[in-house]
């Protein structure tokens, strides 16, 4: 009887603790869907909304060129003398210093029937000590890199002899000119932050760098690297409007008739068009769909208030976004686990890649997704539901920024009165983000197609172009040689 009765209050007990148990999932399941669904409204990106961010856009444009620090496009001049032809010959070589390495490019141009006839190319990571460091420093490295790069190279190419090599540099940064062949950088970004550059011409500073070493060669133009992917597209389409960087940054350059540039005091190169490189990380605007995570980002970011575009569409960032939404996740619903992982409370600890390759897992159960949570995070043991909701995350965060990049170019289009005409328009995208997440891709150019349907869509072309920058590098020496 009274074994009978121990086994009715253990299993009246177990029931309980199943019930509450259950209770309890219930409510964190409620919960962690309640966030997402308040991210989704976070990050509603209507057509509606996103014609107001290139209407938006559209006036940055107008006044970034109107006056300096009227806007929150930078919209800075680009002095280069010619646009390359395809009339080019020679050898050239072309440097991409960003993203955490230098790319090193040499190409043969064979004139108008040949154009470019062989290419050597090398990509050197930067050793993560130089990224903090001087600009000294830096150089020295590059120049040392240089070196062994032309020392490496394949001697059948056509070296005029007496002839100093020439380079054209791409930065990925914002650098303010005067001329081409000179330039001051302004702030150091992706990953970048380098000491003392203040006021100092880089061209030179890299030129010193070259002779301490004893390389021949000469840098003869220094740009930002959108600008060298805009000069690239060109060579490769007479009908490029635009070129566009997604990567870990963002950015868009252009070309613009010289009377639509109040602000321009410089010389009047290029028969009356100058190049403008947007610097449209930094576009603000009150119709951008922001959440509690963006705050979260910028406020804790070196610069608050800065690169608010970048900080919403680029691959620096999306991860972080993705890891801070599961981040309250665990920490409000416990939906990961009782206490929060350690590695989810690191900032930047997934990267865009990562979120990549969860929201385009194809396999059935979500395999990749629940590795990379593990992996990343150290989010262990999920159930398909929960990698599900993750997956939906990166959706949504993914989604808003594509479409947001898309209404961008379309405000690109808008100031250019290319939004709806006969004439084809392409713009030329290069960047890991856009070249390699799928979706993020499929998203942009349904956003546009949604903005631009019935006004000659057709016209409008958005295309990748792989290594634009240092390409575009190395045929603006030539072409400005
Ligand atoms: C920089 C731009 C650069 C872009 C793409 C941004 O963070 O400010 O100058 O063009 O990244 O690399």
């Amino acid at each position: 009887m009274r074994k009978r009765v121990i086994v009715a209050v253990a299993a009246a007990a177990g029931l309980a603790v199943a019930l509450v148990w259950s209770r309890r999932s219930a409510w964190r399941w409620d919960r962690a869907e309640r966030i997402v669904q308040e991210l989704r409204e976070g990050c509603q990106t209507p057509v509606t909304r996103l014609w107001e961010v290139a209407d938006a856009m559209a006036s940055e444009m107008r006044a970034g060129l109107s006056s300096e620090g009227g806007s929150s496009l930078r919209m800075l001049v680009t002095p280069i003398k010619s646009l390359p032809t395809g009339n080019e010959e020679g050898l050239f070589y072309g440097l991409e210093i960003g993203r955490m390495a230098i790319r090193m490019l040499c190409v043969q141009l064979g004139g108008r029937d040949a154009c470019v006839i062989k290419k050597g190319s090398a990509e050197i990571p930067v050793p993560s000590n130089l990224m903090v460091g001087t600009s000294e420093d830096l150089y020295d490295f590059i120049a040392a890199e240089l070196s062994k790069f032309i020392s490496a190279e394949d001697l059948s190419y056509n070296i005029q002899d007496g002839r100093l090599k020439e380079i054209g540099v791409t930065f990925s940064f914002p650098v303010i000119q005067n001329l081409a062949s000179n330039g001051t950088i302004i702030e150091w970004t992706n990953g970048f932050s380098i000491k003392e550059t203040e006021g100092k011409d880089a061209a030179a500073e890299i030129n010193k760098a070259l002779e301490k070493h004893g390389v021949d060669m000469h840098v003869s133009l220094l740009v930002n690297d959108t600008v060298g992917t805009f000069a690239a597209a060109r060579y490769c389409s007479n009908d490029i409007v635009a070129a566009v960087t997604l990567g870990m940054g963002t950015n868009a350059a252009y070309m613009e008739p010289l009377h639509d540039i109040p602000k321009w005091q410089g010389p009047h190169l290029m028969q009356g068009v100058m190049i403008i490189n947007m610097e449209w990380g930094n576009f603000q605007s009150s119709h951008f769909p922001i959440t509690e995570f963006d705050v979260q980002i910028d406020a804790e970011s070196p610069k608050p208030g800065g690169k608010i575009f970048e900080k919403l569409i680029s691959g620096m960032y999306l991860g972080d976004i993705v890891r801070r939404v599961l981040l309250k996740m665990a920490e409000e619903t416990a939906l990961f686990g009782d206490s929060v992982p350690l590695k989810l409370r690191l900032p930047f600890v997934l990267r865009t890649p990562d979120v990549a390759s969860m929201h385009q897992d194809l396999s059935q159960d979500l395999s990749i997704v629940g590795e990379k949570l593990e992996e990343c995070l150290g989010i262990r043991n999920t159930t398909l539901r929960m990698r599900e909701l993750v997956v939906e995350v990166c959706d949504i965060v993914a989604k808003r920024g594509a479409r947001l990049a898309g209404a961008a170019i379309v405000g690109i289009l808008k100031k250019l009165e290319r939004d709806g005409t006969d004439k084809k328009s392409v713009v030329m995208v290069e960047g890991g983000l856009y070249e390699h997440y799928r979706l993020f891709r499929a998203y942009l150019h349904d956003g546009v197609k949604m903005m631009l349907h019935g006004r000659n869509l057709d016209n409008v072309i958005i295309e990748h172009l792989g290594d634009g920058s240092v390409i575009g590098a190395a045929l603006l020496a030539a072409s400005n040689s």
